[in-house]
């Protein structure tokens, strides 16, 4: 076992992180090395658990040129106290985010998927707009990084008694919450909250702004399904994702849009020009309105829904018309390249923008793995910004 004890102190080394990082992600955040360095046994399979996450951990760094043995140390691997949107994010910081969500990815497949990381933490969900899978990820990773979870729901809230989003953020405040997750129908109104709050703040959407979280859950779903074709490691370096659907409302196409264009895809975006936002160009994505020529050659397809929700107006004839036109089916999915990936962030409508038999395809469809990977990206996210008031070593002391 003294070997084990040298193998991690090795490893920890070579990484640059802290023997009790490497408890914390080696699993559950379980005393390993101070049991090894007391002299004691580990069981067997513990042991092997260990040099499983080495090697895994390893291979990422191995076949990742910016992998995690080469971010910056401690808090500047990721220098922010809040994630209001992908446009404040590194190229480096994305990839960070990444791959701390990987031992996470392997955790929520264990049966046993606690870790107490952020025991006697509180954090708030404060949710302004209607959610199920957003809400329900941040709640479970919130709950199963050990944290105290309380979700807000505007609804139910003073918001409805007329109180101004900025009262509502200094009540937050005042409870002393550890994080914040905002998801607000308005274009800024987290930025609004992080300014007037002492704890970090998550954007989980606002308005047709950003929505980061669904970004960087989409590069890791896309990474995690490239690597098992065997094809690349993370970097979408030469890959060319369309994006299809309601550009113009949409926060989860500006977040992607930036967030791929950062790891190297080519993007493309797809809409009736009614639906594409002026000066898409400048955010260095190429526009189409003609879905077959976007396909050409693409290797991902992303599908938006429509955000009826944001409309003020007619923007489309009809249903059937824009499913004519824009609805992703078997035969358009074949004017892309061959096994092109299909992704869409939910909630979808089957038979408006995509239709049953391409939503389901097992090969190609990646739609319930972004699902999978997002409670992983959340808890990265909640696990690396709360770093700082949990004291973690090389991120600065409680705030
Ligand atoms: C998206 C959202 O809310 O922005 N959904 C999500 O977070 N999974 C997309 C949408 O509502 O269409």
């Amino acid at each position: 076992m003294q070997n084990l004890l040298h193998e991690i102190e090795q490893f920890c080394l070579r990484n640059d992180i802290s023997e009790t990082r490497f408890g914390e992600l080696a699993l559950n955040d379980k005393p390993f090395v101070s049991q090894l360095k007391a002299g004691r046994d580990l069981r067997g399979s513990t042991a092997a658990k260990l040099r499983k996450f080495m090697a895994d951990f390893e291979a990422n760094a191995v076949t990742n040129p910016a992998g995690s043995g080469r971010f910056p140390a401690g808090a500047l691997a990721f220098p922010h106290r809040d994630l209001l949107g992908i446009a404040q994010l590194e190229r480096h910081e994305i990839l960070y985010v990444l791959d701390q969500a990987e031992p996470w990815v392997e955790l929520n497949r264990q049966p046993d998927k606690h870790a107490g990381l952020l025991s006697g933490l509180t954090i708030i969900n404060a949710f302004f707009e209607n959610s199920t899978r957003t809400l329900l990820s941040f709640e479970i990773a919130g709950k199963r990084l050990g944290a105290d979870v309380v979700n807000m729901h505007a609804a139910q809230s003073s918001v409805k008694k007329g109180e101004t989003l900025i009262d509502t953020a200094i009540t937050l405040n005042a409870m002393r919450a550890d994080a914040i997750v905002i998801r607000h129908g308005s274009s800024g109104a987290v930025d609004l909250i992080a300014s007037k709050v002492d704890c970090p703040v998550l954007n989980a959407g606002d308005g047709q702004h950003e929505h980061p979280t669904q970004a960087l859950l989409d590069a890791l779903a896309l990474r995690h399904a490239l690597r098992q074709r065997g094809e690349r490691s993370e970097d979408f370096t030469g890959l060319n994702v369309t994006i299809c659907g309601d550009i113009l409302h949409s926060r989860v196409a500006r977040s992607n849009i930036l967030c791929l264009q950062a790891l190297g895809a080519s993007v493309r975006v797809c809409a009736p020009p009614a639906l594409m936002p002026a000066g898409v160009e400048a955010m260095g994505a190429e526009p189409f309105h003609d879905f077959d020529a976007a396909l050409e050659g693409s290797d991902v397809v992303m599908m938006l829904r429509l955000q009826t929700e944001r409309m003020q107006g007619q923007f489309i004839p009809s249903a059937r018309e824009y499913h004519h036109l824009y609805g992703l089916t078997k035969t358009r999915l074949d004017c892309a390249a061959p096994d092109a990936l299909v992704m869409h962030p939910g909630p979808m409508n089957r038979g408006v923008e995509i239709d049953s038999e391409v939503a389901d395809l097992l090969d190609r469809s990646i739609i319930t793995r972004q699902v999978e990977m997002g409670v992983a990206v959340r808890m990265a996210c909640l696990d690396v910004l709360t770093r700082r008031r949990r004291g973690v070593e090389g991120w600065g002391g409680a705030a």
